[in-house]
């Protein structure tokens, strides 16, 4: 259910496990539905870190709302709402006031946009996020670790503004080097269990190229953070702050030896895109059983057909619920199977045919 969101007109649908298609002319709103629907799992918007501009203009507060059926088809209702003034309010199993990151935890969703060959062409930060996205989900410590990480890491950059020796920082440092390397150790970790996985997946989808992924930590592999930290603390207060960490990890991926951008087309970047994503997607569910919804905006964009084919052969195989925007039927006709639900949209209004 979905309310006040966007252009989207109050509906209430009924979803396929499987395929669900959205069908409709531009500005229909195609990828506010997807955008809800990320919404729902991870608490805002792909498009705008505005919450005003989610709401539907002349409204206070936007509402989405979903039932998750799991494999014992055992229904929890999950639900956000989010007001303009900054209030949000999560529901899960009908109780109120849960955190966001349940929401997360219970909803695992990967999103494949025509802006997402960021992912490969744009600094390390998507990468990481890449990286952190499996790490939340297989390591349950990983996400206050990595918060806490973030705020010792702030404080010590404030505090590297006053300090006048090393002396100073070393109370900080021992706390922040131990949070740093066991960060690194299930980040690798995680790399190692999706590497082969991962890669072998992008040479079935591209089995032109070779392609290499390898983590990158955020500092030299010799040093202990701790050392680091103490070596460059010069350098460090002459640039205000810490400058190498777990903050700048990276996942590097090279094709045929050279970075992806520099020999990768727009089509075979989305392709590689969604090599890593359904990697991902199904490592999650061999390791705990959890299912991920895909959702797919603009799916024939820069796909010719036989690799609109080989993609839908590939979501067909992972059994996952999708959600697959597009502005034609006929480009989504080779991934209609028997359950799917075929939605068309216009003007916000949402009609299943
Ligand atoms: N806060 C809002 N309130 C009401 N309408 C909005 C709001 N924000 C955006 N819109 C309108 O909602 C419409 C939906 O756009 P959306 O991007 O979802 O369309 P789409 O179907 O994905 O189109 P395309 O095929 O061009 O990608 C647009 O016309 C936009 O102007
Ligand atoms: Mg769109």
């Amino acid at each position: 259910m979905i309310q006040q969101f966007r252009n989207i007109k109050a509906c209430d649908i009924e979803l396929s496990s499987g395929f669900n298609f959205l069908i409709g002319p531009n500005g229909s709103g195609k990828t506010s539905l997807l955008e809800a629907l990320y919404m729902l799992g991870y608490g805002r918007s792909f498009r705008s870190s505005l919450t005003g501009r989610v709401i539907q203009n002349a409204c206070q507060e936007l509402f989405v709302h979903g039932r998750l059926l799991n494999s014992e088809q055992i229904e929890t209702p999950i639900g956000i709402n989010k007001q303009r003034d900054g209030v949000v309010e999560v529901k899960i199993g009908g109780m109120s006031g849960q955190k966001l990151s349940q929401l997360t935890q219970v909803l695992p969703l990967q999103l494949i946009h025509p802006e997402g060959f960021e992912l490969l062409t744009d600094g390390p930060k998507q990468r990481r996020a890449f990286i952190d996205w499996g790490v939340f989900y297989s390591v349950p410590a990983f996400f206050e670790a990595w918060g806490r990480f973030r705020r010792l890491n702030k404080q010590r950059n404030a505090l590297l503004k006053t300090a006048t020796s090393y002396r100073e920082m070393q109370y900080w440092d021992a706390e922040l080097s131990s949070l740093a390397e066991q960060i690194d150790t299930w980040r690798a970790g995680y790399v190692e269990q999706i590497k082969t996985g991962t890669e072998s997946l992008c040479q079935d989808f591209l089995p032109e190229f070779d392609i290499r992924l390898q983590y990158y930590r955020g500092w030299d592999k010799e040093t202990s953070y701790r050392e680091l930290l103490e070596r460059n603390f010069e350098r460090d207060k002459m640039l205000g702050y810490t400058f190498s960490g777990p903050n700048k990890a990276d996942l590097r991926i090279r094709v045929n030896g050279t970075p992806v951008e520099d020999i990768l087309s727009r089509g075979q970047l989305k392709l590689m895109v969604c090599a890593l994503r359904v990697a991902q997607g199904q490592h999650l569910t061999s390791l705990t059983g959890k299912q991920c919804i895909y959702l797919i905006d603009d799916f024939a964009s820069e796909l010719d057909s036989e690799r609109r084919k080989l993609l839908a052969d590939c979501f067909k195989a992972t059994g996952a619920q999708v959600f697959v925007s597009s502005i034609t039927q006929s480009q989504v006709d080779d991934m209609v199977m028997s359950d799917s639900k075929m939605f068309h949209m216009e003007q916000g209004r949402i009609e299943q045919r």
